[in-house]
């Protein structure tokens, strides 16, 4: 789980690399009846680069000696709930998510965008009543759908953040939610709670057997890829986005962990699906043409494995129900309850 500055100028002209900027803010982009919050929401209040930690100007990045990893601040090196983490291969279930919404995740209008450390993907035809929303009861939350982004390999062995049983996967998609007692993203993050965001970890691999044959529900955003000639150019597109096929079986690892970008907030409860979903090597030449901010090939751009300390990690039964009607973006009564002993 990511979430990145985004678009915003000021972050363009801090990224002094960067000479393209063709971009409206995302946010500006949403009809009006629909709010959705967006990464570049965030970005104004809770931008974090390397320069307000150590003085330099220089960026976050991946395998870099200069902006990597191990000059990511504050949090990123001394918190003790980082993400990701290797699961072990648990195969017994000993918690479970209610009436999980599985069939609300698609979509028939969205967007795809490079902001230079990632393929971002926004869902525009949810309106408030069709927002992607479900309950966590374990967790006392709701959490809103907000924005897809993903993370993958220079080649098909690695790629994933969180691994199983130390195998690492070819892509990681990460669906990002908010939990729905605050507004904003920011908000929720500068709250404090261990569990502002629900992320949902999908681990994508190849399959030799696959050759030509593409995995057919990947299609909407590999296709259209080559529209995202440069970071910063959003396409918008109308086609059907099925996101409900990526959750394959009913088994998701679950633990407490953090953003796996700078500031690496420990807000996160995850749920990562434990079947991974078949892909072919086509489908990875064409993320693997998704530019960075200098217009090279977006690829590696994953954290390595963080230690899991004395963190509880979980295999959940993802249980199917209906989005009740109308849930909006409000905590049950019984949640605020439970908020208010917290
Ligand atoms: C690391 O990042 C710095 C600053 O952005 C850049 O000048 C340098 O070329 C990068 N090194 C590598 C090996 O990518
Ligand atoms: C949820 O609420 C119950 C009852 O107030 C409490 O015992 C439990 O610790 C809460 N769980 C979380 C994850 O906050
Ligand atoms: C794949 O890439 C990783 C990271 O760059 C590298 O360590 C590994 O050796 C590569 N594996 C193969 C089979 O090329």
């Amino acid at each position: 789980m990511t979430y990145f500055s985004g678009f915003s100028v000021p972050f363009l002209l801090k990224l002094s690399l960067i000479s393209i900027s063709l971009q409206v803010p995302t946010s500006l982009q949403f009809p009006q009846e629909n709010p959705i919050i967006t990464d570049f929401d965030v970005s104004a209040q809770t931008r974090i680069t390397r320069g307000d930690d150590h003085g330099s100007d220089v960026e976050w990045c991946y395998q870099n000696a200069t902006c990597g990893e191990t000059t990511w601040p504050s949090t990123c090196l001394t918190g003790k709930a980082q993400s990701p983490i290797n699961f072990p291969p648990l195969e017994k279930t000993t918690c479970t998510i209610k009436n999980f919404p599985r069939t609300s995740y698609n979509s028939q209008k969205f967007s795809l965008e490079s902001n230079g450390k990632s393929l971002v993907i926004k869902l525009l035809d949810k309106t408030k009543q069709q927002r992607i929303h479900f309950q966590w009861q374990e967790q006392n939350a709701s959490y809103n759908f907000n924005s897809i982004h993903m993370h993958w390999g220079g080649n098909n062995s690695v790629g994933s953040e969180h691994s199983i049983d130390s195998k690492r996967f070819a892509i990681e998609m990460h669906l990002i939610h908010v939990r729905a007692d605050f507004k904003t993203l920011p908000d929720a993050l500068s709250f404090g709670k261990k569990n502002a965001l629900a992320v949902l970890g999908i681990l994508f691999e190849v399959d030799p057997n696959l050759k030509e044959k593409q995995n057919e529900n990947l299609q909407p955003i590999v296709k259209n890829i080559h529209e995202i000639t440069h970071s910063g150019v959003v396409k918008n597109l109308e086609e059907k986005l099925n996101l409900q096929a990526f959750m394959k079986g009913n088994h998701a690892y679950h633990y407490m962990g953090s953003l796996t970008t700078p500031s690496c907030n420990e807000a996160v409860a995850w749920l990562v699906w434990q079947k991974p979903i078949k892909i072919s090597s086509l489908d990875l030449d064409a993320l693997r043409t998704v530019k960075n901010t200098m217009g090279e090939p977006l690829m590696n751009n994953f954290r390595s494995t963080q230690k899991t300390n004395e963190r509880k990690i979980t295999l959940c039964e993802i249980k199917a129900g209906k989005v009740k009607d109308n849930v909006g973006n409000k905590p049950t009564q019984e949640e605020l309850m439970a908020h208010s002993k917290l």
